[in-house]
C-alpha cells in the first residue's frame, strides 16, 4: 500500500505501533543521511531501538559487496526475523535494502520511502529488488513486495535539478502509456520544479501501481511500462561504458522521442500525436548528441535486451497519447529510421 504522509509522519508511527517489530534498521546514503534522515528521525514516535545502517550514494555502490556487507552487519547486531528495514532513499536503496531484506535469513520486513521523484513514482512501487551484477544492471534480485510505502513529498526539496527532471520522465511516461489527461497536467507545468510537481505524483504513482497489480510478473501489460526503454536503456549503456554516464530519465526521454517516431513509422500511431510527444519532451530535456554511436552498436544492445524472445527484439509502443502496446516487433529499417530521425533533430 502507498501512503502519502502528513508533516508529522503519523501514518508512519500508526503502522509501527500496529506491527510487533522487534527493532529498526535504517538504511541510507549519504546524502539522505543528510537531507532526509534528520526529518525522519524528528518524527519517528517508537519505544523500538533502531540502528542507520549508511552507505555511499551510487548506483556503483548496488552490488553483491554492498549486500554483503548488510547483512553481515544485521547479523552482528543480531537482527531476527521480527527486525524492519526501513530503506529512506532513492532507487539505490530501495532496491538495495529490499534485496537485503528479502533474502535475510530467508526474508524479513521492509518499509520504503523514496526520497527521489523516480523512486516515488517507479523504483519503491512494484516489488522488484536487486543490485547489478559485473556490468549488468539489476541481473540478480528478488520480487517482493515492501510492507508498505511510505511517500513525504517535501523531501524532494533538496533533491538537485537533474535528478528531479531524470524522475519526471517516468512521468511522463505513465501518461502516454495510460492517462491522457495526466499527460496533458504534466505538460501544462512550465517551468519544472517541485510545487508544479508535487500535485501530479499521486496518479503517476497509482498508474505504476495499477499496472503491477494487474500483471506482477510482467507477462502482460507491465510491459507497457518499458516504453522508452529498449533505445533508451541501449543509450544509457553506451553513454556509460563512453565514461560519460547519464541519468536513467534522460536516456528514458530520448528513447520515448525515438520511440515515439517508430510508434509512427510502424504505423501504431499518428504522425499528428507523435508530434506533441516529442515536441513537448523537447522542451524539457536538452538535447543528447548520439552521433558517436553506431547502428551496429545499438542493435548489439537491443538484441541483448532482457525483455526480447526467440532473439526478435520486442517494443512496447504508444498507440495514441495514453494507450501502449507490448511484444511488437518492429522492422528493422524503421528502427534505424528511428534513430536517423533522432540524430537529425540536432538541426531542428
Ligand atoms: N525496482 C524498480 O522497479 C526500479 C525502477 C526504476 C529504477 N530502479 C532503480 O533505481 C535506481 C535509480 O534510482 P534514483 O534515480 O532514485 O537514484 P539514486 O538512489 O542513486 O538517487 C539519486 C541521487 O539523489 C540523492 N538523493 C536521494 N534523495 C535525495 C534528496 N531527497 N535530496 C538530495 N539528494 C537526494 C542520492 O543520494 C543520489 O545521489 C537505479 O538503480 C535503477 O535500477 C528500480
Ligand atoms: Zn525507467
Amino acid at each position: 500500500m502507498i501512503t502519502i504522509v502528513d508533516d508529522n509522519f503519523s501514518q508512519l508511527n500508526d503502522f509501527l505501533h500496529e506491527k510487533s517489530f522487534s527493532k529498526i534498521f535504517i538504511l541510507v546514503d549519504e546524502n539522505t543521511h543528510e537531507y532526509c534522515l534528520p526529518t525522519l528521525l524528528g518524527n519517528l514516535e517508537t519505544d523500538l531501538g533502531f540502528e542507520i545502517l549508511e552507505i555511499e550514494a551510487g548506483e556503483e555502490m548496488k552490488n553483491i559487496q554492498t549486500a554483503n556487507q548488510l547483512w553481515e552487519i544485521l547479523t552482528e547486531m543480531q537482527a531476527d526475523r521480527k527486525a524492519l528495514v526501513i530503506n529512506l532513499g532513492g532507487g539505490v536503496i530501495t532496491d538495495m535494502g529490499g534485496f537485503v531484506a528479502s533474502t535475510y535469513k530467508r526474508g524479513i520486513q521492509f518499509i520504503n520511502i523514496p526520497t527521489t521523484l523516480l523512486s516515488m513514482c517507479d523504483a519503491s512501487i512494484g516489488g522488484k529488488t536487486g543490485i547489478d551484477l559485473m556490468h549488468y544492471k539489476n541481473m540478480v534480485g528478488t520480487f517482493t513486495f515492501p510492507e508498505q510505502i511510505f511517500v513525504y513529498p517535501k523531501f524532494l526539496e533538496t533533491l538537485p535539478f537533474k535528478e528531479l527532471r531524470s524522475g519526471f520522465a517516468e512521468m511522463l511516461k505513465h501518461g502516454l502509456i495510460a492517462d491522457k489527461l495526466h499527460w496533458e497536467n504534466l505538460t501544462g507545468i512550465h517551468k519544472l520544479d517541485v510545487e508544479g510537481i508535487i500535485p501530479h505524483i499521486q496518479t503517476s504513482m497509482d498508474i505504476k501501481q495499477e499496472v503491477v497489480e494487474k500483471d506482477f510478473h510482467e507477462k502482460n501489460i507491465r510491459k507497457n511500462l518499458n516504453f522508452g526503454h529498449t533505445i533508451g536503456h541501449a543509450i544509457e549503456s553506451l553513454c556509460l561504458s563512453q565514461g560519460n554516464p547519464i541519468l536513467h530519465g534522460e536516456a528514458v526521454a530520448m528513447g520515448m522521442i525515438s520511440e515515439a517516431h517508430l510508434a509512427f513509422l510502424e504505423g501504431l500511431l499518428s504522425e499528428e500525436d507523435a508530434g506533441i510527444i516529442i515536441e513537448n519532451i523537447q522542451r524539457y530535456y536538452p538535447y543528447l548528441d548520439i552521433s558517436d554511436f553506431k547502428d551496429e552498436d545499438i542493435f548489439g544492445l537491443l538484441l541483448n535486451d532482457k525483455k526480447n524472445t526467440d532473439s526478435k527484439i520486442n517494443f512496447s509502443l504508444v498507440s495514441g497519447i495514453g494507450s501502449c502496446v507490448f511484444d511488437h516487433q518492429c522492422h528493422q529499417k524503421n528502427i534505424v529510421g528511428s534513430l536517423e530521425f533522432y540524430r537529425n533533430l540536432i538541426n531542428s
